[in-house]
């Protein structure tokens, strides 16, 4: 007669696993709440043997910031550093007269990732299923970030590339009513675009996020190259109409701060939408840390009280790498005009690219390996949506000018 053997393992069904990681998202819900308020003493549910006072130097240290708060998640999914959080709404509300929380701010490693979860969110992505509406993309833009969506998860990605060049690159409300008649899931907008670093205006802005609002559609707003505007050109001001459950801001300090490295960024919605540890936008961060490391948040914090000051005492504590990039911008115009084949420069309101396009028997990537093969890296911006054969580039002046100098000289050679 056979006796029951008896497993060594438990054999748990997919509901059975789901229903206990539920109960570590109640756990942490619990938890935060009770940091928040105060009242967690010790906590050993989670730990490293070894501290970062114990291996790091002083000078280090310092440079990392000291103090960790209680309230700083760092490990899993979590919406991130409160305080971090606070001070980005903070900031956000001071500019635009909107009253988000604290709660409607998640860290993100960068805006790409955050992108990324934001559309896996919008289109419902749940075990292998997705909305098949359409995401309408205006470009030109960064089409990398849309790579994996639309490759390895297959959502129906549509671009509406503002890219001919004879016309705005941006769109106007009759284009946004024609792109929304189709009636997308949503519509991601880049504001300003890359590579022309092209606002879209603020009434074009509110009309597609009241249009959207009638027809239940998405606005996903891409702020990440909101730096460094022209002088004539203010930054990005909205109106308390920007702060609406279907519309979701992502931004980083890539760019504007020239932190890219850092991975940190974040995304501004509506708390049903972020989500926690299992659910929504941040739920979907998965293994990936949204928090940053404590140096990166140290840093945010600082420069977030930078903008808020500047805001209060009109003093910019930028001004003088901008004054610097003002005049590197000029030097790379100047060469530009000077090359009889750089046949058009598009005028850009913020960014620290300069677009323009070239008289080139090839395509603007047959350009980019001319050029390369020469010691030059210029970007061609097929990526971004424009027609390889209008050979458009991209060349960013955020450079030294032994760099600059260079790069110009090649481009000068390769079309002479
Ligand atoms: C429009 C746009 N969004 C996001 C990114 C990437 O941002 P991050 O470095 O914060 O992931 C880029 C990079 O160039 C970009 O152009």
């Amino acid at each position: 007669m056979g006796t029951m053997k008896l497993r060594n393992y438990h054999r748990r069904t997919p509901e059975q696993v789901l229903r206990a990681v539920e109960v570590f998202r109640l756990y942490h819900d619990l938890l935060h709440e009770q940091v928040q308020k105060g009242n967690i003493k010790s906590s050993v549910d989670r730990g490293a043997f070894t501290r970062p006072q114990e291996v790091l130097s002083d000078e280090i240290l310092d440079l990392l910031g000291k103090d960790r708060r209680s309230n700083s998640y760092a490990y899993g999914p979590e919406k991130g550093d409160f305080d971090v959080r606070g001070k980005i709404a903070d900031l956000e509300n001071t500019k635009h007269g909107t009253s988000y929380t604290p709660d409607q701010v998640a860290m993100m490693p960068g805006a790409w990732a955050g992108l990324e979860f934001v559309l896996q969110e919008v289109v419902g992505l749940q075990r292998g299923k997705l909305s098949k509406r359409e995401i309408a993309v205006i470009g030109p833009t960064l089409y990398q970030m849309f790579h994996s969506p639309i490759h390895y998860l297959g959502m129906n990605i549509i671009a509406y590339d503002f890219t001919v060049l004879e016309k705005s690159s941006v769109p106007s409300k009759e284009d946004i009513d024609e792109i929304l008649d189709n009636n997308p899931k949503a519509i991601v907008i880049s504001n300003p675009n890359n590579p022309d670093g092209k606002y879209i205006s603020n009434n074009v802005l509110k009309h597609t996020i009241e249009r959207c609002e009638e027809q239940n559609t998405s606005v996903i707003i891409d702020e990440m190259q909101n730096c460094f505007p022209t002088t004539e050109i203010d930054e990005l001001r909205y109106g308390e109409w920007i702060q609406k459950p279907h519309v979701i801001r992502v931004d980083s300090a890539s760019k504007r701060y020239a932190l890219a490295e850092y991975r940190v960024g974040w995304v501004i919605a509506d708390e049903s939408v972020l989500g926690d540890r299992v659910h929504g936008i941040v739920g979907r961060m998965s293994g990936i840390m949204g928090n940053a490391p404590r140096a990166a948040n140290t840093a945010l914090m600082r420069i977030m009280q930078y903008e808020l000051d500047k805001i209060d005492r009109e003093y910019d504590f930028l001004k003088e790498s901008k004054k610097e990039l003002l005049q590197k911008e000029k030097y790379v115009l100047k060469r530009l005009e000077d090359i009889p084949r750089v046949k058009r420069i598009i005028a850009r309101d913020a960014c620290i690219n300069l677009t323009f396009q070239v008289d080139y028997p090839g395509t603007d990537l047959d350009l980019a390996i001319d050029l390369m093969d020469k010691g030059t890296l210029i970007m061609p911006a097929c990526g971004y949506g424009y027609d390889a054969k209008d050979v458009v580039m991209r060349f960013t002046f955020a450079e030294r000018y032994g760099k600059l100098e260079q790069a110009l000289d090649c481009l000068e050679n390769v079309l002479t």
